[in-house]
Formats: structure tokens, C-alpha cells, sequence
């Protein structure tokens, strides 16, 4: 069942005037043979994998009259060891999702009076939770090509002087990622903390392009990263972020006690015990990937570079009736992005291969509008350079707000 939209609550409630009226995150969990529209691991873990948690979980159910280490010490010291960069537990702190890591980086250094920068279209949730903190959010814009130029991102920064800034890197819902030098260029201009979202980071062409290799420079940067993704663990809920060790520190006045539970630790630990068996699925999304860029481009369509796991492509002039084609055929992908773009996950080539046909029957389908309204909106491109970086309100800003403006 979908979340019925806030905007619905009875008046009677006293919610939050803030609150009131706003949408739900509410990505639909619709039950379809083929799913590829919320970014996860198609591949689940394998049966040495799966006994592995079995067995790890057994081993604390036991103990479950206790309450679980507090701070995760053993889990951070083997997500530091993941990571490498010669980081140490007390610089990696983690989460129930990179969304709880997000929340938790709102609460402490965001909130009323403070402001917080992003860059979109990008991910849905840097929004709302600066909503839901009470942090005003600042919408800036990425380039037509969903980059982001240094001296654009700068100038948002003077101008805004922001407590937070976003950069999500690959970037969901576009797929591109950043230059480390960008990255650099805005940690060397803010006068708060610079978050990267990397989330989709073990699916980057080019995985050594990490904000990682910045920490020892910038002090007020934070990288977050999840296991729901690269690690096929999205069920599990686990993010973590690596920073100075202040910045878990300060993590600590905000976090609930216990937030994250014994059966969640050893779960995590237990995976990343045997963390090849998941990373070796991303050579092969990866694969998936790329030829799933090269055959939207081959229908002619228009296709974001893609660093992660999932595919940006349009434009189609109804969106809408493209994707409900497609799930009239049992294929699920994600109405987000820009207006007029549509964006599928990478999954098995079993599943690829079912959005392909699926996608092939819906273009066939002669004279139809949105085809002729891609075709239009290519024409339009032509002539002019403006359009592709500004956001779907509905999807990527905060819902019933503009979206391209200052709003809370
Ligand atoms: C850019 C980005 N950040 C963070 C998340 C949250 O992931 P999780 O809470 O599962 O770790 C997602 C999920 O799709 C995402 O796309």
C-alpha cells in the first residue's frame, strides 16, 4: 500500500503548519514481475552470504534482552576498514540508512535559523529532511548537462553563504557525477559543512574519483555512503559517513540511545565480512548499465551519463503515459527527474531485457505523442541551451513548493 499524501491529514490535526500540506516521500512499492525503480541490488545475497547472516543473527538473538553498543564500535572500525584511506573507526559513524546519516547531519549542524544548499535536480530527501528539521532549504540549479560548474557553484555559495551544502556524486536522479576538484572548490569556499551524497560511489566509471581522498584536506567535509545499494542490503538499512572525528562526535548529542540495533549490526558486519560476494554484483550492473545507455541512445533518445546504478533518459512531452505503458507490460521504473524524463535501474540481464521489449512496444507505438514531443523537445535543445537543469517540483524539490527558489 502507497502512504496516503500529508496533504490529506484531517484539519482536527495539529501538525506543524510547516508540515502542512507537503507530500510524503512515497516512491510506489507496486508488486510487478520486473522492478526498477528505487535503485536496489537486483541480486540477492547468495546462500554462503545468506548463512553467514543466519548464522550472525542466531549468534546475538540471545542477547536481545540487552541493548546494543550504544556507539557501533565494531561495526565503524570494519566500515573504516572498508573504506581505506587510511581512516580509523572514530572518523566513520553509522546509521539505519544513509537517510537516517542525513537527518542526524540536519540535526546538528542544520535546523531554525540555518540554511542548507543543494544543487538539483538531485535527490529527493536533502529537501525534505531540511523540511522535517526545520532547516530552510536553498534549490540551486545544475548545469543543462546535469553537472555542476565550479564557478555556478561558487557564486550559490557567496551568495547564500549557506550552513549546509549538498553534493550528491553520482547523482540520483541523473547519474553524472562530480570532479573532485569541484568538490575541493566548494569545501574551499563554504563556511559550513559540505555533505557528498555518495551513495551510488561503487558504481562510478571511475571509482578512485572519491570525496574520500579529500577528508585529510577539508575538515568540515562529510562523506555519506549506504549498503543498500553496491552491498544488496537495502532491507537491512545501513548508511555510514566517514569525517574528521568531530564530526561523530557531535553526531552523538542527536542519535537516538541505541538507534541502531544488535540484529542490524551483525547483519552489516557479517556482510562486510564477506564483502566480495555483493561487490562483485557491481561489475556486472555496471556492464548493465552501460549497454542500457548505448541502446536508449540507439532509439534516439536523450541519455544522462550515468556513474550509478540507474539510467536518466527522455524527453518525452507525457512522461506519465510512457511509464503507465510500461507498467501495463509488469516493467516499474521512476517518473522523477526533469519533466519529461523517466529513470530505469539497472537490474539482471533478465530484467533488462523485459524493459527493453517492453520500451521497444511502447516507442513502436506510431504517431504518438510523447514520441513527437521527444522529437520536439530535441528540436527545442537545438535552439536553445536552457531547460534540462530545472527540476520536476513534484519529484526532485520539495513537493508544492517552487522549485527553484528559496523555501523551508
Ligand atoms: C543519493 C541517495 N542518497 C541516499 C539514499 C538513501 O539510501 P539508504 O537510506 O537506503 O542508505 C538514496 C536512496 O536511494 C540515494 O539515492
Amino acid at each position: 500500500m502507497s502512504s496516503p499524501p500529508a496533504g490529506s491529514l484531517p484539519p482536527w490535526l495539529p501538525i506543524r503548519e510547516d508540515l502542512a500540506g507537503h507530500t510524503a516521500y512515497g516512491a510506489p512499492q507496486i508488486d510487478v514481475p520486473v522492478q526498477l525503480n528505487t535503485n536496489e541490488n537486483p541480486y540477492p545475497p547468495c546462500p554462503a552470504l545468506a548463512q553467514a547472516i543466519t548464522r550472525a543473527v542466531g549468534e546475538v538473538a540471545g542477547t536481545l534482552n540487552r541493548y546494543p553498543d550504544r556507539d557501533a564500535v565494531a561495526l565503524r572500525g570494519d566500515l573504516a576498514a572498508y573504506l581505506g584511506h587510511g581512516l580509523e573507526a572514530d572518523q566513520v559513524w553509522a546509521a539505519n540508512g544513509s537517510n537516517e546519516i542525513i537527518q542526524q547531519l540536519f540535526q546538528a549542524f542544520g535546523g531554525q535559523g540555518r540554511t542548507a544548499l543543494g544543487f538539483e535536480p538531485s535527490y529527493s530527501m536533502h529537501p525534505l529532511i531540511a523540511l522535517a528539521t526545520g532547516t530552510r532549504w536553498i534549490s540551486g540549479a545544475r548545469d543543462a548537462d546535469f553537472g555542476l560548474e565550479p564557478d555556478h557553484a561558487l557564486t550559490a555559495i557567496r551568495d547564500h553563504q549557506p550552513d549546509l551544502v549538498f553534493l550528491t556524486s553520482p547523482n540520483n536522479p541523473t547519474g553524472t557525477a562530480l570532479a573532485p576538484d569541484v568538490i575541493e572548490a566548494v569545501c574551499g569556499a563554504a563556511p559550513g559543512m559540505v555533505i557528498v551524497d555518495e551513495a551510488y560511489a561503487e558504481f562510478a566509471r571511475d571509482t578512485s574519483a572519491t570525496a574520500l581522498t579529500l577528508l585529510s584536506r577539508c575538515r568540515r567535509l562529510v562523506v555519506t555512503r549506504t549498503m543498500s545499494k553496491a552491498f544488496a542490503l537495502a532491507g537491512a538499512r545501513v548508511g555510514y559517513l566517514a569525517a574528521d572525528p568531530a564530526v561523530p562526535q557531535a553526531l552523538l548529542l542527536v542519535r537516538l540511545p541505541y538507534h541502531l540495533s544488535a540484529v542490524t549490526q551483525t547483519v552489516a558486519r557479517a556482510v562486510l565480512a564477506l564483502a566480495s560476494e555483493p561487490l562483485a554484483t557491481v561489475a556486472a550492473l555496471r556492464e548493465q548499465r552501460d549497454d542500457l545507455v548505448a541502446w536508449l541512445r540507439g532509439r534516439g533518445l536523450r541519455v544522462a551519463d550515468s556513474d550509478a546504478n540507474f539510467v536518466l533518459f527522455g524527453e518525452f512531452g507525457d512522461r506519465h503515459a510512457v511509464w503507465q505503458a510500461l507498467l501495463d507490460r509488469g516493467v516499474l521504473i521512476r517518473e522523477t527527474g526533469p519533466a519529461g524524463w523517466l529513470r530505469v535501474t539497472a537490474g539482471t540481464p533478465a530484467e533488462m531485457a523485459a524493459f527493453r521489449d517492453a520500451l521497444d512496444a511502447v516507442l513502436a507505438r506510431g504517431g504518438d505523442p510523447p514520441i513527437a514531443a521527444t522529437r520536439r523537445a530535441a528540436a527545442r535543445r537545438r535552439g536553445s541551451t536552457s531547460g534540462a537543469g530545472s527540476p520536476d517540483p513534484g519529484e526532485t524539490a520539495v513537493p508544492g513548493q517552487p522549485a527553484a527558489e528559496v523555501h523551508r
